[in-house]
């Protein structure tokens, strides 16, 4: 059972700290500035081959699919991007023989997955499994791939595993810059980075009380947006399936650049926004598209850094600890795991299983 706490969620959320230590331990390289991942299965040579990565998974998975596609853009410079794993094998997909293709499954069971991988390898593409449960299905039909050690997630509301799953993104996104042109002192930077998570992580979940507070609020409403843009779209996206999955609100993810383009026209006192505003190059332009929200009463919580100016914007503001940029998403998603957890405690739902959803879908 879930011991001392209400939920396995919550227990999961509050185990974060741990697994991160555990998914990182014996994989950095400090005196090359590289990661060491054993169970890849390619050498230097075949890794340098790779012209592009396509990131396959399903819910969550396929959301830190995307986060993982913009470290190895940004990292590796190796054109990268996420699909969902449900629609990949209806398209006739392309399989080229120079694209390095990743599966990210919890379970490692999830069939949508498991049968785009087999409709790769069956055209002989190349396969790494990102995967938490040793042995699973998936994991057998890699070509080799990452072991996330997260431990047993049972809430079927994806966290401790997803925040593995970004780690082991960094990982691969180091490995695969550091055999092209990231410079050995950036690969420093991004393991000392690494090294820090555990700790920063510690501290957002440090503010709990807090986050209750907040996510009262947005329990009210019957309808929400999550906005972000870049690297903290996905991050919107995957607090966006958190806060529907457990609280039933409609949660809706928007690129906050498009919300001018059509959303926009929904904004009203009574639906919020959470917005996901890192300290990066776009920090004042997403500022600006805040405005355009509270201009129209909508109310806004701002998931941010300490050093971004709101100025005089309207807005409860949510600050995380300030790390590597590249570093920022998986930070900036554990304030969403919270609003979810205590918007549903708030409404008296079953957290660990809500309704009409399966831990792992194993048909069709
Ligand atoms: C869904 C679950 O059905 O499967 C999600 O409800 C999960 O929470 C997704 O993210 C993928 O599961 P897995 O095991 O492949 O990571």
């Amino acid at each position: 059972d879930a011991g001392e706490h209400a939920s396995y969620m919550l227990k999961e959320i509050l185990e974060q700290p741990d697994s991160a230590e555990r998914v990182l331990r014996g994989r950095l390289v400090e005196r090359f500035g590289t990661a060491h991942l054993g169970g890849l299965n390619l050498d230097a040579r075949e890794t340098r081959a790779i012209s592009r990565v396509k990131i396959l998974g399903c819910g969550s998975a396929y959301y830190v699919g995307q986060m993982g596609a913009s470290l190895i853009e940004e990292l590796a410079r190796i054109p990268a991007d996420a699909e969902a794993a449900s629609e990949f094998r209806y398209r006739n997909p392309i399989i080229e023989p120079d694209t390095l293709y990743v599966a990210v499954s919890q379970s490692g069971e999830t069939v949508d997955t498991l049968l785009a991988v087999q409709e790769i390898r069956r055209k002989g593409g190349r396969v790494i499994g990102l995967v938490n449960v040793v042995g699973s299905a998936i994991a057998r039909e890699c070509d080799g791939g990452i072991y996330l050690h997260a431990g047993p997630e049972v809430a079927v509301a994806s966290t401790k595993a997803l925040t593995t799953m970004f780690l082991g993104f960094s990982l691969l996104a180091l490995q695969l810059g550091r055999v092209r042109d990231l410079s050995i002192a950036d690969g420093r930077r991004l393991i000392e980075g690494l090294q820090r998570i555990p700790d920063h992580i510690r501290q957002i979940l440090g503010h709990d009380d807090e986050y209750a507070t907040i996510a009262k609020q947005l329990a009210e409403a019957e309808s929400l947006f999550f906005v972000g843009r870049v690297r903290g779209y996905p991050v919107a996206r995957e607090g966006a399936q958190k806060f529907k999955e457990i609280s039933y609100r409609h949660a809706e993810a928007y690129q906050t650049s498009e919300l001018k383009h059509g959303p926009l026209a929904l904004i009203e006192a009574s639906v919020p926004t959470v917005a996901i505003v890192p300290d990066d190059e776009l920090a004042d332009r997403n500022v600006a598209a805040l405005h355009e929200i509270a201009a129209r009463g909508g109310p806004l919580v701002v998931v941010t850094h300490a050093t971004v100016d709101l100025g005089d914007l309207t807005a409860t503001r949510i600050d995380v600890p300030a790390c590597e940029r590249e570093l920022d998403p998986i930070l900036l998603t554990l304030p969403l795991q919270l609003l979810a957890y205590h918007a549903a405690l708030h409404l008296g739902h079953d957290i660990d299983k809500p309704r009409n959803l399966a831990k792992s879908v194993t048909v069709e």
